[in-house]
């Protein structure tokens, strides 16, 4: 597929007016993307867990205006209120998927939207936010082309999704998603695929449970810290790591082997968090209590040989990562001894799901 191949034929439909909601998931990056290239390519490919749980809803209603508009016309609101300040983001959103939806002007829109996890959580809602609103649009390209496949529906949803932020293309299908171009798994860079190869039960229902570290806004956002990677002392090496990372995870995947995961799945954890240390300017997003976890995860899983491990984000919260047979175990570890480092108290138990799915409105 090449970028071209995006851009719609004639549209054969006419469409005046309508609604679609969607409900998209968030995503866990296993092999992180970090570092990208013009046109938000990645610098490297990266591979996620879909979430259930924590996910956005939005619901766009479209009306076609009398004549096509200078500027996009549309107004947003978030968990009931509007929503100003979001409006500068889906701007440059619009203009960026412009040429692949040439109708956006046509219209007028609203678009309503509420994220299933508290918003001051510290947890990015772009990847549930980005992929929601994309499904959306597509379900009305779908309209106007209703020869349209299942599967140019995804890639393009994906594809679409990617342009208002890069993590936000492997939100669209689950349970495993890879995006970026690798030299074995047929992968692209211009949008996320459903993990091609076998994929063992365990990891198919792997959980999850949120941690939240620090509620506060992000003191370097992920735009800022893709940027540095950028004449970055270690990016080369980096990007060759999560190659290499993708290619052992084809044999874990494959054989179940959990051992060999958490080492892969912990180590691109610091790493991210290492180049953040060695860049120009540095940061560092964890805090004490981030290090508090890991080491109590550390001793416990020494100590109970539980496959029990942690994954970072662009932040300070942590994500604790087990297969669902452990979950008694695991609940009662995290109530018991990590509980106390979370803000307020504050965590979220998710767990791997399927991707993102239209709601159907019960007016309909
Ligand atoms: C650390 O997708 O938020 O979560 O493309 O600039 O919107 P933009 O960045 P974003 O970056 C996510 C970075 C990460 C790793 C990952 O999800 O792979």
């Amino acid at each position: 597929m090449r970028e071209q191949d995006f851009e719609p034929a004639n549209y054969v439909g006419q469409v005046d007016e309508g609604k679609v909601t969607y409900r998209s998931p968030s995503n866990i990056a296993l092999v992180k993307y970090w570092g990208k290239k013009e046109h938000q390519i990645p610098a490297n490919p990266s591979i996620s867990f879909t979430l259930e749980s924590c996910a956005t809803t939005t619901t766009v209603s479209f009306t076609k205006l009398k004549s096509k508009a200078k500027d996009y016309s549309f107004e947003l609101s978030f968990e009931g209120k509007p929503k100003e300040d979001f409006k500068p983001k889906i701007e440059v959103f619009f203009n960026r998927i412009e040429p692949y939806l040439p109708f956006l002007k046509e219209y007028h829109f609203i678009i309503e939207t509420s994220n299933s996890f508290p918003h001051s959580s510290g947890i990015a809602s772009s990847a549930s936010g980005m992929s929601a609103l994309a499904l959306c649009l597509m379900h009305l390209e779908m309209e106007l082309q209703p020869d349209l496949t299942i599967e140019y529906f995804n890639q393009k949803a994906s594809f679409l999704a990617r342009l208002g932020s890069g993590s936000a293309c492997r939100s669209i299908e689950g349970p495993l998603v890879q995006w970026g171009k690798h030299e074995t798994v047929g992968s692209t860079d211009l949008f996320g695929i459903r993990y091609p190869y076998k994929v063992h039960p365990v990891f198919q229902e792997y959980h999850d449970t949120i941690l939240l570290v620090d509620k506060g806004q992000k003191q370097v956002s992920s735009t800022v810290g893709h940027d540095l990677m950028h004449n970055h002392p270690f990016a080369e090496q980096r990007f060759a790591q999560a190659h290499e990372n993708l290619t052992k995870l084809r044999t874990v995947f494959e054989n179940g082997d959990v051992e060999t995961f958490i080492q892969i799945v912990e180590s691109e954890a610091l790493t991210l968090h290492a180049m953040m240390m060695t860049s120009l300017p540095y940061f560092i997003l964890m805090k004490s209590n981030t290090l508090e976890i890991i080491n109590t995860i550390w001793a416990f899983r020494k100590k109970t040989g539980t496959p029990v491990c942690f994954t970072l984000d662009a932040g300070a919260n942590v994500h604790v990562l087990f297969p669902k047979a452990e979950k008694e175990k695991v609940d009662r570890f995290i109530a018991d001894e990590l509980v106390v480092f979370c803000e307020n108290g504050q965590y979220i138990c998710d767990s791997v799901g399927y991707g993102a799915k239209k709601l159907i409105d019960k007016n309909e």
